[in-house]
């Protein structure tokens, strides 16, 4: 996906930033020391993986009062770092936003934080304390948080243990009319089934929660059915709901399919690595099929969906004119399957941009019908398949379709799919053809210095409007890098990604 990848690219373009200064955007550069743009970099601190000698940090404190939001990510803080943030909280009423994720404030530090987060001057509306080394010790202080802040509507907590005790505490604060919490992010925080009752009664009580992120805990069945309920039968109007790796399976499918067909709010559901199987999908289908259903992203990563499933999903697929994304990652959906995607893909009602197929066991025989796919679709703006065995024959197929005039594709993946440098006369047409294309991903080739050379030739050609190539692990001499190189300068909207 686009998101995923431009984190990859900056987390690779890191090390080349020199370290005596925060890694992040330039505009944090600026906003210690260097007076020019100084006014526009009043509102924004981005500082991530910088640690602070005592003498920095007190520059640095001396001017965070000027920032509306504050991102400090991964940057040695502890809970000293705290007592001069919670004076700012106490005192700055410009602060908005505040990023403290990946510090080992432990829970000791929070507390320090709470205290200016409760004083009357804090207007702070968004909170990531995302990976800080919490336990369930610092959630007394954060239901007093949630309890009297009004302005808080986001709090990202994920990859803490606050465990059931912690949840519960939360979910107090959660409960009181003051609190007006729209998104709340609890992945990877021991919660229990305890936790989900509670939450229950949240959600059967106010309306305010519009994301929640329940991913990788272990809830299960029962806990789902009491969320489902709770869903079903309060004010909340959810937009987002992540149960990734929840422990469900095919028995809580009933429940989420009435959720999809009963709350039209709802638009945005992932249930990645649960293995509800095809008999779960078939289920949840019904409930997509619904008119009342306006879901835009679907995400069913790991689900243990094979050609059967694939065959109710191409129904979705092709009536369901809210639906914009939907992943199948993971699942052995095999050529059969594909089959009946293409068919969904081919239906004039499609509305489907982004398909993730990376690792879905397929070949070069379900090409031919992804290609015939192609070339009657002109929705479709994203096909990731990475990691299918499809060879240099599968994306030859593939190509023909996407230098249909129909086709609109932006970006096509096809890393890991066993390809040489033989495929590379059919991707250099598209190239060069297809003018819509912004991103070819060929990582994990074989495609040696003859693909290179091609593709470099028909990235130089003017009609190619290519912004990304993106060609990790693959191997080339130094002759083919010259000329990879010297295409650097000469689009400069096109960059080489390694
Ligand atoms: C806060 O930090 C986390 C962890 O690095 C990151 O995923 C998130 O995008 C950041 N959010 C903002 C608004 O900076
Ligand atoms: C995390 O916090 C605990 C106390 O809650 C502390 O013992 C531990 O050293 C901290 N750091 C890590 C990496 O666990
Ligand atoms: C929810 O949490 C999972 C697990 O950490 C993460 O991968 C996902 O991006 C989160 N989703 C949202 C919308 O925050
Ligand atoms: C995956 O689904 C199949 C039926 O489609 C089932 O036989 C199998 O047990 C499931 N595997 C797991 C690990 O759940």
């Amino acid at each position: 996906m686009t998101v995923l990848f431009r984190t990859l690219k900056s987390c690779l373009a890191l090390p080349r930033v020199a370290w005596a200064f925060p890694r992040a955007a330039g505009r944090a550069l600026r906003s210690w020391g260097f007076p020019e743009g100084l006014e526009a970099s009043k509102m924004e601190l981005d500082i991530q993986c910088q640690e602070f000698d005592a003498s920095k940090w007190k520059e640095l404190v001396s001017t965070l009062n000027q920032h509306k939001t504050i991102r400090l990510d991964d940057c040695g803080l502890g809970v000293s770092h705290c007592e001069d943030l919670s004076s700012l909280l106490s005192t700055s009423q410009a602060l908005t936003e505040l990023n403290l994720s990946n510090n080992e404030l432990g829970d000791s530090g929070v507390d320090v934080l709470c205290k200016g987060l409760l004083n009357p001057n804090c207007n702070l509306q968004k909170l990531w304390l995302r990976n800080c080394n919490l336990t369930k010790a610092c959630c007394e202080n954060l239901r007093s948080v949630l309890k009297s802040k009004s302005s808080l509507t986001e709090l990202h907590l994920g990859d803490n243990s606050l465990g059931t005790l912690g949840g519960k505490a939360l979910c107090q604060g959660l409960m009181d009319p003051n609190c007006q919490l729209q998104s709340l992010q609890l992945q990877y925080c021991e919660l229990t089934k305890e936790n989900i009752e509670a939450l229950s009664s949240v959600l059967l009580t106010k309306s305010s929660l519009q994301t929640l992120n329940l991913s990788n805990n272990k809830l299960g069945d029962a806990a789902v059915k009491h969320l489902c309920q709770a869903l079903l039968d309060g004010p909340c109007n959810l937009q987002s709901l992540q149960l990734e790796s929840c422990d469900i399976t095919h028995a809580s499918c009933k429940d989420l399919s009435a959720v999809l067909s009963n709350k039209p709010s709802l638009i945005e559901f992932c249930i990645g690595e649960n293995r509800i199987g095809d008999a779960g999908i078939a289920i949840l289908c019904q409930g997509v099929q619904n008119p009342n259903c306006k879901i835009e992203k679907l995400w069913l990563w790991e689900c243990n969906i094979t050609a059967p499933g694939c065959k109710e999903l191409a129904k979705v697929i092709g009536t369901k004119e809210t639906l914009k994304e939907i992943s199948l990652l993971g699942n052995a959906l095999t050529d059969e399957g594909m089959e009946f995607l293409c068919q969904g893909l081919k239906d004039p009602k499609t509305k489907l941009e982004s398909l993730w197929l990376r690792d879905c066991d397929l070949t070069a025989a379900c090409c031919k019908s992804i290609s015939s796919a192609l070339s009657v679709n002109s929705v479709l703006k994203e096909l990731q398949m990475s990691g299918n065995c499809i060879g240099d024959e599968g994306v030859i197929d593939i190509c023909e379709g996407v230098r249909s005039p129909n086709c609109k594709l932006e970006s096509l993946w096809l890393g890991q799919s066993s390809l040489t440098a033989v495929c590379c006369e059919a991707l250099a047409k598209v190239i060069v053809e297809k003018p819509s294309l912004l991103e070819l991903d060929v990582s994990y080739s074989h495609i040696g210095d003859e693909g290179v050379f091609k593709l470099c030739e028909a990235v130089k050609n003017p009609n190619c409007n290519l912004k990304y190539l993106i060609l990790y692990d693959t191997y080339w001499t130094s002759q083919a890098d010259k000329e990879l190189k010297a295409l650097e300068g000469l689009k400069p909207e096109f960059q080489v990604v390694t």
